[in-house]
Formats: C-alpha cells, structure tokens, sequence
C-alpha cells in the first residue's frame, strides 16, 4: 500500500518548497505537483499549511542500559516507539560490553535486545579496556558487522573509563579503519576525587553532582580527546558537549583543520543548574553527566552559537531515562544516583520552538544538526537524514499552527519524570512515517515491535584521508 503526501512544504537541509511526495515499498519514489494515488488502497495525507521533514535521527540513545546497578527504564520497544511520536525514525544507540568482555559478544546480546524496536537502529561500539586482541576486534565490527563508529568514555572511573593509554590506542586503530570514535569527555580521576571529597564532607545531595564535575573537567577532556586523535589522524565526535570551555576546544580544532564533530542535547540549551535545588529529591531527575551547568557563565550561549555557526553539527538526546525509584539509589550519595533522563521525543518540539521560533536557527539548519548531519557523519546518508527519491520512507508531517506543552503525562517513555516539564512547544508531529508505514497518527501511536531494522554502515572517510600529518605539519 502507498502513501500520497499532498502540498506540504518539504524541509531538507538545502531545501524548502511545497511538492507532492509519494512513497511506497518504504522508499520516496516521487516527488512533485500534482501526484496521484498508484493503488486504491493508497493513503493520503492532507499536508497544505504543513512542514514534511525528513524522519528525525538520534545520533545518541541509551536503550534497556545496564548502567550504575540498574537499567535504563525504556527498552527498545518503548524507547524506538516514545522517539516516534517525537518525530525520532532512526536512533543510534552504544553497545558496550564491560572491561574485558570480547567485542562481538557484547554485540550479539545488544542486537538481541535491539531486536524489539519500532523503528530503524545501529550502535556506536564502546571500547572500555584494551587487550592483545581489542584492535583486531575492532577491525571485525566495521568490515564484518558494518559498524563504523566506537565510543569512548573518559569518566566513570572503576567502570567503563579507559585511560590515556587505551585511548591512544583506539584513536590509532580508529584512524587505520577509517572510522569515528564518539567521546565522552570528562576528566574522570578528577571527578573521583572530588566525588571521594564531596562526599566525605556530607555533602550527599544530588545539588552536589554539577560540583564534582565542573566545566573545566569537561573543558579539559574534550583538549586531550582532540589532540589525542590529531596524534594519529582520527576522527573524534564529542558527544554531549555542555560548556564553553569544550565549544572553545573544538573551535580551535576545527580552525586548525582537524577532522572532527561535536554534538549537544537540547538539556544544555535549555536547562540551568537551578534544577538541582528542587526540593524532595526532584533534582535528582536531572542528573545526568556532564551536569546540566549555570545560567551565567556563558556556556548556554556558546552552546547556541556554536550550533548557528557550525561549530557544534549535531544535536542528539542521549536518551537514557530512570525513575524516580531507581534515581533513589542514590537518596543518600549522589554518586550512586544513575546518571540519565529521557528526551528523545521532545527534541524536535523543542527546537522548532526554542531554535527556530525564537531565531536562533533556521529550520533548515535544525534538520540539518537533528537529521542530515548525524545521518552524514555516521554513514546512514542518504538513506536517512533526506528526503529524496530512493530515500528510505522515513517521514515527519509537522503542524506548526498547534501548541502544548512537555510533560511526563503525555510523554510515551516509561519516565515517571519528564526534565521539560511545562516547556510551552509551538507545532506538533501530526503524522510519523517510519519505511513507508505511517507509526503515528494524530496523537495515536500504531507501532509494531521488531518492525526496526538493523542498519549496517560505511565509512565515511577513507583510510587514506586518516593517515596522521607528517611531522613538521604537525598541528598545535
Ligand atoms: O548521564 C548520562 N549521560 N547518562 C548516560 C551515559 C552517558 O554518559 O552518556
Ligand atoms: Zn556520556
Ligand atoms: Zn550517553
């Protein structure tokens, strides 16, 4: 069965004009004026007065976690299916077996949890450790597995940290295959200490995350990440950036010619420190690393520059929701509180009205930071992140004449909070379109579990580009 999508202004990262779209087989087949249906049983979509973007992708989700003694409150099912509703059609979540567990073992138990979800999937795989036999692992995941990007973290020690060391060793790998490492960048044996110091003094509450963990840590992880790969030519992507100090970083990187990508969520653009004096452990909910940072320090504002000049290119969710119970793991020491909120299907609400409604970008520019540019760096374009003929199907018709507002009683993840809470939105998704079949509908969710597909990637840079500079050309 086909789907005619009639007279809504189609919106790419290059593009804006009013066309017909017909789709079926879960690919865009026509675009133009005046299409008509091919089959009786065709659908149609009235879209005049409406936006049709291309499906949303989440260049950064946590789906069914094990993380901090607990697990992440939406498995795929629910989580693919919350994304939906929010226009989300593709998400990019992270396998990442423990310390010393074999690479591809950790990659069949995630697909079997991956499996369930409603919509498209792929996984950036973590590297937590290194051994005699890491590099060639990692060769196996992009050439045999079709995974084309590795995840680092640089804090969580005792857990999932790697050291300097280990990150040498993947930025080098990393470089050989062609493929990008994503980093999480705090410095680590600085949060443990202040944790270790904080908590000593009694200072138990969730008010006292963001002070073990200040800018400045952030600031100088997101350096040593930069040089590290510079060192060997890697591709790095610094996910979830949250202050100055970091844009400052990678600004001075890109202008120096580095190859590399920096990605926020819409929490940092939005949210202030504030949150964490909410009385009865509500703060809690916000805790998520890096902390959600002050309101007059500049970093909002680097943030949202950064986004408007093309220094930061993606904007992710890092979508990793618990409950409240589960956020009480921690009532008295705030560093056993797991780490996470959901966001996944406010996103694009939000940025249509904070982002694009309040001038700060265009709405080309936004499906470029949400869409095209995850897509691109991650090697899912142009079957995602587009809207073209031989595009996958993945589609959002969005009414911008509605308004609401954010909150959990609405939302569709298994969250009991919601960190948007009260956030007034302009515009709403009133159809998802996800391979061709419409998900979501006028407030109704019609998902079907296991309808995703697993995505294999390319590389999007060739090995020969990722060859270190000779010395003498070095960058600073
Ligand atoms: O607090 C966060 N961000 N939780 C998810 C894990 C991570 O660091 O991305
Ligand atoms: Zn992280
Ligand atoms: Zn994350």
């Amino acid at each position: 069965m086909g789907l005619l999508i009639r007279s809504g202004e189609i919106v790419t990262a290059a593009d804006r004009y009013i066309a017909d779209l017909y789709v079926d087989e879960g690919k865009v087949l026509a675009i133009g004026a005046n299409l008509e249906k091919r089959g009786a049983k065709d659908e149609v979509i009235e879209a005049s007065g409406k936006f049709v973007f291309p499906g949303l992708v989440d260049p950064h989700v946590h789906m069914a976690l094990g993380f901090m003694g607990t697990v992440s409150a939406d498995d795929f099912e629910a989580g693919t299916a919350s994304g939906v509703s929010g226009g989300t059609t593709t998400i990019v979540d992270f396998c990442i077996p423990p310390r010393g567990t074999p690479l591809l073992n950790g990659l069949e138990e995630w697909k079997a949890r991956a499996k369930r979800s409603v919509a498209d999937y792929t996984c950036h795989m973590a590297i937590t450790g290194w051994n005699d036999h890491t590099a060639e692992e990692m060769r196996r995941v992009v050439e045999d597995h079709g995974i084309t990007s590795f995840k680092v973290f640089m804090a969580y020690k005792g857990a999932i940290m790697v050291d300097d060391g280990e990150l040498y060793q993947v930025m080098k790998q990393a470089a050989k295959l062609g493929a990008v490492v994503t980093v999480h960048a705090e410095n680590g044996d600085a949060i443990a200490l202040l944790q270790q110091e904080l908590i000593a003094k009694g200072d138990t509450g969730p008010e006292y995350h963001p002070v073990s963990r200040p800018s400045s840590v952030e600031g100088e992880a997101t350096n040593r990440a930069l040089m590290m790969a510079r060192l060997h030519g890697a591709t790095a992507y610094i996910v979830h950036m949250t202050c100055r100090e970091a844009v400052e970083a990678l600004e001075r990187a890109k202008l120096s010619g580095q190859h590399c990508y920096g990605e926020t969520c819409p929490q940092y653009l939005l949210l202030d420190d504030s949150v964490f004096a909410k009385p009865d452990f509500e703060g809690a909910a916000y805790v998520m690393s890096p902390p959600i940072r002050p309101a007059h320090q500049g970093h909002h504002d680097a943030l949202w520059r950064g986004l408007a000049s093309g220094m930061l290119d993606s904007i992710g969710t890092d979508h990793c929701p618990f409950t409240i119970e589960q956020k009480r793991m921690g009532k008295d020491d705030f560093t056993k509180i797991p780490n996470g909120a959901a966001g996944i299907e406010d996103r694009l609400q939000l940025l249509y009205t904070y982002g694009v409604c309040e001038g700060r970008f265009d709405l080309q520019r936004m499906i470029a930071l949400a869409s095209t540019n995850p897509a691109r760096i991650f090697g899912l374009y142009p079957r995602k992140g587009t809207i073209a003929i031989g595009s996958d199907a993945d589609l959002v018709v969005y009414d911008p004449a509605v308004s609401g507002a954010r909150s959990a009683k609405t939302h569709h993840s298994k969250s009991d909070r919601n960190i948007f809470e009260g956030f007034k939105v302009r515009g709403a998704p009133t159809h998802v379109v996800v391979n061709g079949r419409v998900q979501y509908a006028n407030g109704a969710l019609k998902v079907e579990r296991g309808a995703g597909r697993f995505l294999t990637r390319a590389v999007t840079r060739a090995r020969s580009e990722a060859t270190p500079r000779p010395a003498g050309a070095a960058l600073p």
